[in-house]
């Protein structure tokens, strides 16, 4: 099936690399003409597990092409909108970007198609889209659905070819069975819904995941006041199956550009209906406060005892930048406004990240910070080690090493065994369990 791709970000490149990969003919389009251009050459721009290799394999193979006019959509069936929604300071998205390729799209498509929705929007926003396709088009040139991804930086690939479900939201039969041809090969589960169901799926799902991670954050610090292990009881709540063991893990908070940004979006939009949502805003309170709490922690085991709250002449070592491992994406990352609280104590930062320090020295408040070659250099002169992402490789580190410099380790994700951290004579401290 020929197909159209517009926005090359995370999840339009994954969408349209894993869809040429299923053997389709797709064009992805980006009118960032630098980004097409190193997409050409088989420059990525951003770090996502097998994706370089799935681009290559298809651009070579010719299944898979990238182009900078939105012309190129035509001989399409399927055109999916995967550009941006960023949030404005209020919470809600920005649907600019939405809304211009609605338009352009009107403005120059020649034949029928389906005309996918895929960023993530608030509810009613595929109607809005249809509105103004409608003022372009006759309404017989085009459907509209709407198809959210659920696919997770770091496993995007892996997620595309083995999705839990696949949600496709419209009312029109030619458009689902366009998209049910196009995802058949993935033999999953198809939920068909109407448009605004399908859109509220997507915020939904994501605010809901955020509760989990917030709830599972909160009891920790219970944990930690009564000696009861979060670990354990995560587990304990977990294994009832109406409740599931996913999405428990307590750290130093969710980050990235999907929980934050959604969770603010979907509260804008209950609250645009005049439904109260103060559950919601205490999952992103919860969220702020333990980054701040985990730094609590370290500035009063670690601290000058004659002043109070300082971390001056300490020097703290950062393992983990990335909002989560398995990406360079620093968007919204909890090690931010760590690092930013730490300085705040006159702590001096030296931070590793395997992936993610190119895109850190880009933001300002980590502009002074040293950026190690490896954990090695940045644990070297240190005070303390602190895990803020909990890459496979900081599992692996010779503790050895880390004694030659400092006793205190501060694992805000939870990587290393309270028994082992006491076997080998360290003060260990990290979330919801007591030492050792
Ligand atoms: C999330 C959703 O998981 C995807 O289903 C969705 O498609 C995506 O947002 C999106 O809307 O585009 P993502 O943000 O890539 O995916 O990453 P997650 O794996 O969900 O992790 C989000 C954050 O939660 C990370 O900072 C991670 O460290 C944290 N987290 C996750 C926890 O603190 N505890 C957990 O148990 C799980």
């Amino acid at each position: 099936m020929k197909v159209a791709v517009i926005g090359t970000g995370y999840v339009g490149l994954v969408q349209a690399a894993c869809l040429a990969d299923l053997n389709n003919e797709v064009v992805a389009i980006d009118n960032d003409s630098k980004k097409i251009k190193k997409l050409k050459q088989g420059i990525m721009p951003i770090y996502e597990a097998g994706l370089e290799d799935l681009v290559t394999r298809n651009v070579t193979e010719g299944r898979l092409k990238f182009q900078t006019e939105i012309n190129q959509i035509n001989g399409s069936e399927a055109i999916f909108i995967c550009v941006g929604t960023p949030p404005e300071p209020n919470g809600k998205p920005n649907l600019d970007y939405v809304e211009n390729v609605a338009k352009q799209i009107g403005d120059n498509l020649k034949h029928y198609a389906v005309i996918v929705e895929k960023s993530t929007v608030p509810v009613r926003t595929a109607d809005w889209m249809k509105l103004i396709l409608r003022n372009k088009l006759a309404s017989s040139d085009f459907d509209i659905a709407v198809n959210p991804e659920f696919l997770r930086e770091g496993t995007a690939v892996k997620d595309f070819y083995n999705p839990d479900r696949i949600v496709i939201g419209t009312d029109s039969e030619k458009a689902v069975g366009i998209l049910t041809k196009l995802y058949k090969p993935l033999n999953s589960q198809f939920l068909h819904t109407d448009m605004e169901s399908a859109e509220l799926i997507k915020h939904g799902s994501n605010a809901f995941l955020a509760m989990k991670i917030s709830y599972a954050n909160l009891i920790s610090r219970l944990c930690e006041k009564t000696g009861a292990d979060i670990q354990t009881v995560m587990k304990g709540i977990g294994l009832d199956k109406r409740i599931g063991e996913d999405f428990f893990k307590a750290g130093i908070g969710y980050g990235g550009f999907c929980f934050p940004k959604d969770l603010g979006a979907f509260v804008s939009v209950l609250e645009e209906y005049d439904i109260d949502a103060s559950l919601l805003k205490s999952v992103a309170k919860i969220n702020e406060d333990q980054v701040q709490y985990f730094a609590g922690k370290i500035v009063e085991k670690l601290g000058n005892p004659e002043k109070y709250y300082s971390l001056e002449g300490k020097k703290i070592a950062i393992l983990g930048l990335a909002f989560k491992p398995g990406t360079d994406d620093m968007r919204l990352a909890p090690s931010i406004p760590l690092i930013e609280q730490l300085k705040s104590y006159n702590a001096s930062i030296s931070a590793y990240d395997p992936k993610a320090i190119e895109n850190a020295k880009k933001i300002d408040s980590l502009k002074d910070i040293y950026f190690a070659k490896d954990s090695y250099d940045a644990i070297k002169n240190s005070n303390a080690v602190v895990i803020a992402t909990e890459w496979p490789e900081f599992s692996k580190l010779d503790l050895s090493k880390i004694k030659e410099h400092t006793n205190y380790i501060f694992d805000g994700r939870n990587i290393f065994s309270p028994e082992r951290m006491k076997a080998l004579k360290f003060n260990y401290y990290s979330i919801g369990r007591k030492p050792a």
